[in-house]
């Protein structure tokens, strides 16, 4: 889908300074290498690329199974597979937890299978701490790269295949983010686009900006340039992503707004829904209210991720907003868009928050109207403000904290979901069911699933559904 030929590429020649035009000659340089690898083993040479993390670290994935792909090896479901890769998250303890529990499992599979390579990429590997303890105690992974350098893989195999020894390759940063490489989507009808890397607000609890640098927003050119290809190649949906899109544009010297960006967006010809993820409240704006309202492709869902619903635990999140001002959003955004689903991540267990604190969330859960939010304990991440602060909830009330919540959350979406129940929405189908062949599932554009009687021929199609019943989290319904 992009303009490369790599047939082209004479490897005779020096690697070219360039990018992307040196990862398509370390691309062909991989095709040979593994071309004889196939040869010698007389079967498909096989590749595996697990994602841990957000909707970032999944399409990050996306790019290198596409470099894979392009490369020669067959990509593959299980981690039976001659190429590894684990694409890290960091975010909580326990998404590094996993990590190292599979590794051990990886570690038995590689015994088996010599021409195994086990690849470490992502949020995780920008630690130093953690890339330490892979050199002294995982000696078996053989290449380990961060977030700022995905576009590098094929080189990266390179120098292994050239070397056999562990290649290390972390970025602290990067000023410029090489795009134009083949991408393998999971979906052919919708895509993940990124609108902007990075991270600015410095949440006291995350670590997302020390592990994916500063903000950076691609130009709108090259993004509507993106979707336009996308379109051509049969996506219907896409999905803008940044940490907080609602300051996209902010660093450019003619400012350019989100809202002006999805104006440009919607132009886009065959293209037919537009989601977007993260907006900060903080940076919440009239004008990305008017632009939904207007438009006939905007899905009718925000995740609007209010933290804690306490303004003290608010402040020394660094979030700053205040209950009171999240809640005059939601009000504004109800008036404006009256049918959209509102989505949220909520923390519980930061340091300092009291029981009023906590009883501060259940308010605004139930005043703001979920329609499903994600819940975490918080987990202390090393190098953020938050992991030295005073005032540490002990586990016991956190996990009594956490039940509480998740019992108010799902009373308010149960109440939430039932408003639709009888209606007919459009659907884009995206699966056969997976616990029952004879039903597809579909979402709608309030980002909630339904699942009806259907077969594979309607997956990628955008049809009338009609809502029979309300399970909760998901509609049991009938095609019309
Ligand atoms: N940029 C997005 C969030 C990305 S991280 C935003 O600002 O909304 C996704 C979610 O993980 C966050 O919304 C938060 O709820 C949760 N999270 C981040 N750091 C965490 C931590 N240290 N402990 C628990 N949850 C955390
Ligand atoms: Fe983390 Fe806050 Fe940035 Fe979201 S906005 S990625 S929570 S620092
Ligand atoms: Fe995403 Fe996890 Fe990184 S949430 S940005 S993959 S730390």
């Amino acid at each position: 889908m992009n303009n490369y030929n790599i047939e082209r590429i004479n490897l005779l020649e020096e690697a070219p300074t360039m990018e992307p035009e040196r990862q398509l000659y370390y691309v062909a340089k991989c095709q040979q290498h593994v071309h004889a690898l196939k040869e010698q083993l007389g079967r498909d040479v096989s590749c595996y690329v697990e994602t841990f993390g957000c909707q970032m670290n999944a399409r990050d994935s996306e790019k290198l199974l596409g470099i894979l792909r392009e490369i020669g090896y067959k990509v593959v479901d299980s981690e039976d597979a001659d190429m590894v890769l684990y694409n890290t998250c960091t975010v909580r303890e326990n998404a590094n937890l996993r990590v190292y529990g599979r590794l051990g499992q990886l570690h038995v599979l590689k015994k088996k299978n010599p021409h195994m390579i086990i690849g470490l990429c992502g949020c995780m590997m920008q630690e130093s701490e953690v890339v330490e303890k892979i050199k002294k105690s995982y000696r078996f992974v053989n290449i380990i790269f961060g977030t700022f350098n995905i576009f590098k893989i094929a080189e990266l195999l390179c120098t292994y295949f050239d070397t056999k020894k562990q290649v290390i390759d972390i970025w602290n940063d990067t000023k410029e983010v090489v795009e134009e490489l083949p991408t393998a989507r999971k979906y052919p009808f919708k895509s993940g686009v990124n609108i902007m890397y990075g991270c600015n607000n410095f949440c006291s609890y995350c670590i997302v900006p020390y592990v994916r640098g500063r903000e950076k927003s691609r130009p709108p050119i090259e993004i509507v340039r993106e979707i336009e290809r996308l379109v051509d190649d049969g996506v219907k949906e896409v999905m803008l992503l940044g940490q907080n899109v609602n300051s996209y544009g902010k660093t450019f010297e003619e400012p350019f707004t989100f809202a002006m960006l999805l104006k440009e967006v919607e132009k886009i010809k065959g293209l037919e829904r537009i989601r977007f993820m993260t907006p900060h409240p903080k940076d919440f704006s009239d004008d990305l209210l008017e632009v939904m309202e207007h438009s006939e492709k905007i899905c009718n869902h925000i995740h609007f991720p209010l933290q804690s619903g306490s303004s003290k635990i608010l402040k020394i999140m660094n979030r700053k907003y205040t209950k009171e001002q999240y809640l005059d959003w939601v009000q504004k955004i109800r008036e404006k868009l009256p049918d959209v689903s509102l989505t949220t991540d909520i923390i519980v267990g930061f340091p300092g928050e009291t029981e009023d604190d906590f009883k501060d969330t259940l308010d605004v859960i139930q005043k703001a109207k979920f329609d499903s939010a994600y819940t975490f304990i918080y987990s202390k991440r090393t190098g953020t403000p938050a992991a030295s602060m005073e005032g540490q909830v002990p586990e016991s009330i956190v996990k009594d904290r956490f039940n509480r919540l998740l019992e108010t959350v799902g009373c308010v979406s149960h109440e939430v979901h039932a408003r639709y129940t009888g209606q007919t929405v459009k659907v884009l189908v995206e699966c056969i069911n997976s616990q029952d062949s004879s039903l597809v599932t579909g979402r709608l554009t309030n980002n909630m699933l339904v699942h009806f009687p259907g077969d594979a021929s309607l997956i990628g199609k955008i049809i009338k559904v009609k809502l029979t019943e309300s399970k909760g989290f998901y509609y049991i319904g009938c095609m019309e």
